[in-house]
């Protein structure tokens, strides 16, 4: 059985949460070898049990075990859908199979016909249309909908009573937590690196969502005693470090001088226009995170990408390949535009062999976007012997 665990996070509440030990690529897509965490939730009240959230599908019979060691899996009168990607939905079959009761499932107005589509299942149904409350037993629910984090019918729900907000997708992180809370876990710098680039290759997308609900958020003006997100650490000491964290990273704002260099070189061309911008980028005290494509190994994507959500200056060097951008970096621009998206200078080299194609195309891949191209250097094969120059005054300019 995967590592499960079970933790009263408030009066008569429960963390159900297990460790993916299985998934290598989160959505088939991000190489997440740090792991991941599902964060389900179970409220025992006095008009019956309320389940929040899942785990994934392939993890349903731990799930089932896991709910009944703290609950009368009949007793489940209300199932809460958060959020219906399968990681917290998977399960959600298994347990109406199972369940005598039959629960009535809340969620947005948009959860009914994807159960149906995604599950084959009809439920009792409950929708939520806007932020509205809801008394169950000796508990005030209050339901905000959360739109695009993560999905257009994405919510939160506010246990009034416990000031405990359950938030699915949002203010989750990769990683597999030592402990439960904030205040236990050694290492929130390092947790918080999991969160960056969670935050940015599964929400990257919705970045002025993440900005809008937080704000509707404080608007609200609750008390947040427990934040408890569907994936990774919850927040008690300081939840505002959390929702701060996701709201300046949405903003693209950047503190350090800090740049991301990315680049391919085949035959060791771009290599060696890299090594001298990255002597000139740290003589200028800047932080260099370095991912080169290469024929011994490459980088992860979900990484590129995370350092490139925070990054004050971005260097791209890309190699000709076939009178076009070399495929894998073809593929890094797609995803820094799908993913990140964020006003940053860019600087762009390119080696060629016969026709200096790269930089036009690439500022045609880029010219609907906010990055801000600085300059474009080519060169047949080596660099030119003003190179060194060129880009000293490149990165004065970009510091001033
Ligand atoms: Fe954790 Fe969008 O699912």
């Amino acid at each position: 059985m995967a590592k499960t665990l079970v933790h009263e996070i408030a009066k008569n509440l429960y963390l159900l949460r297990i460790v993916d030990d299985n998934v290598k690529y989160f959505e088939a897509l991000w190489e997440i070898p740090e792991g991941i965490t599902y964060n389900a939730y179970v409220l025992k009240t006095k008009e019956g049990v309320i389940l929040f959230d899942g785990w994934k599908e392939e993890y349903s019979d731990d799930f089932i075990k896991t709910l009944s060691e703290v609950v009368d899996i009949d007793e489940i009168k209300f199932i809460v859908v958060h959020h219906m990607e399968p990681d917290h939905t998977g399960s959600l079959g298994k347990v109406l199979d199972i369940t005598k009761s039959k629960p009535e499932v809340i969620g947005r107005p948009m959860v009914k016909d994807m159960i149906r589509s995604f599950y084959n299942i009809e439920i009792k149904f409950k929708p939520i249309k806007r932020t509205e409350e809801l008394v169950i037993g000796n508990h005030s629910l209050m339901f905000i909908p959360t739109p695009w984090l993560h999905w257009p019918e994405t919510m939160v729900t506010y246990i009034k009573e416990l000031k405990t907000l359950i938030t699915c997708d949002a203010f989750g992180g990769y990683g597999v937590p030592h402990k439960v809370f904030d205040d236990e876990e050694l290492d929130i710098s390092q947790y918080l690196k999991g969160v960056k680039k969670y935050l940015t290759t599964v929400i990257g997308s919705y970045k002025a969502h993440i900005i809008k609900n937080i704000e509707n958020l404080l608007k609200i003006k609750i008390e947040i005693s427990v934040l408890a997100p569907g994936h990774g650490l919850l927040w008690r000491k300081n939840p505002s470090k959390i929702i701060n964290y996701y709201y300046h990273l949405a903003k693209g704002e950047v503190k350090e001088r800090r740049a991301l260099v990315v680049y391919d070189s085949m035959y060791g061309f771009i290599d060696k226009a890299i090594s001298t911008i990255v002597n000139i980028l740290k003589k200028n005290k800047f932080n260099v995170e370095i991912f080169k494509f290469g024929d011994k190994k490459r980088p992860k994507m979900s990484e590129i990408i995370s350092e490139a959500s925070d990054s004050s200056f971005i260097v791209l060097g890309i190699s000709t390949y076939e009178n076009d951008l070399f495929p894998l970096m073809k593929n890094v621009l797609d995803m820094l535009i799908k993913k990140v998206n964020r006003e940053v200078p860019v600087l762009l080299i390119s080696s060629y062999g016969w026709g200096p194609v790269v930089g036009a195309k690439v500022l045609e891949i880029l010219k609907d976007s906010r990055f801000k191209i600085v300059d474009v250097l080519q060169f047949r094969g080596l660099p030119n012997e003003d190179f060194e120059e060129k880009v000293k005054s490149i990165i004065d300019n970009v510091i001033k």
